[in-house]
């Protein structure tokens, strides 16, 4: 894996990025934020050595280097996802890769659905926890000990400091900022009634198909990190309508204001 990560970095860096400091994904319908980046270089996943290219057609699939906040970025404008029928391995290549660039933070993002009843479509919850219900592990195969330890720690998975500036941030912009656990589903269905009834019981607040997998294998690297979840569709069982992905997408690019006005803010402070 090294010696993967080694000819992606020497490509991206013979292609003029170098030193980033805060790593960025951008979730479903989240694209946007690119537009406040002072953009040095944008390259398509297809052209980097060892990623993969997102099958999702809502789903760009660029990394973009640049500035924001004051700060040299490295955003990924879509993620790979787990039921694109990717490995896990290869879904979570590009954060050891933005690691070995030189990024310090970590942020992510991602659209998923409320099952926490208070919880309203278009607001943000702050990822506090998670539970992960993705049949598969990106640690899983033998440890690569220079990466990472065999059995990470996930007693506090995301960075409570930045965790503790994300949510001073909100309150000081008025934004509406819930924290809660995210639970990380395979997909790319959508969950059935009793699903939902399910992850409430589990103590899920949002649902969604992504994220889970990166932050493990940041823990894995011992990088800080945290998520923010645009919540796009309220899940309540008994009162269900079907849910359409081009709405969680409308929805998604309505609160993506917030979200970047958050973040931005944050690495401000970095
Ligand atoms: N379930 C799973 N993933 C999602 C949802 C949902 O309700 N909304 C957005 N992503």
């Amino acid at each position: 894996m090294n010696e993967k990560i080694r000819q992606t970095v020497s490509y991206l860096e013979s292609n003029g990025i170098k030193d980033p400091e805060i790593g960025i994904v951008l979730g479903t319908g989240l694209g946007k934020m690119v537009n406040l980046i002072s953009i040095d270089q944008e390259i398509n996943y297809e052209v980097i050595p060892n990623f993969e290219k997102s099958t999702v057609e809502f789903h760009s699939g660029k990394l973009i280097s640049g500035t924001l906040g004051g700060k040299k970025v490295l955003a990924m404008q879509g993620r790979l996802h787990y039921y694109e029928g990717y490995s896990m391995q290869q879904i979570t290549f590009p954060i050891r890769v933005m690691k070995a660039m030189g990024i310090k933070f970590l942020l992510l993002s991602n659209a998923a659905g409320a099952i926490n009843p208070d919880y309203r479509k278009g607001s943000l919850m702050l990822v506090s926890d998670h539970i992960n219900l993705l049949p598969e592990n990106p640690l899983r195969g033998k440890n690569d000990e220079s990466q990472g330890p065999r059995f990470p720690d996930m007693s506090c998975p995301y960075s409570q400091d930045l965790n503790k500036r994300l949510l001073v941030i909100a309150a000081k912009e008025n934004i509406v900022l819930h924290s809660g656990v995210y639970a990380s589903v395979q997909g790319p269905n959508l969950e059935t009634r009793a699903e939902y009834r399910l992850l409430k019981v589990v103590g899920a607040d949002a649902v969604g198909m992504s994220t889970v997998p990166e932050v493990i294998v940041a823990n894995h690297i011992g990088l800080p990190c945290s998520a923010i979840s645009v919540i796009t569709d309220e899940c309540d069982p008994e009162h269900l309508k079907p849910v359409d992905i081009n709405d969680i997408i409308a929805v998604a690019g309505e609160a993506e204001k917030d979200l970047v006005r958050i973040y931005t803010k944050l690495i401000e402070t970095l």
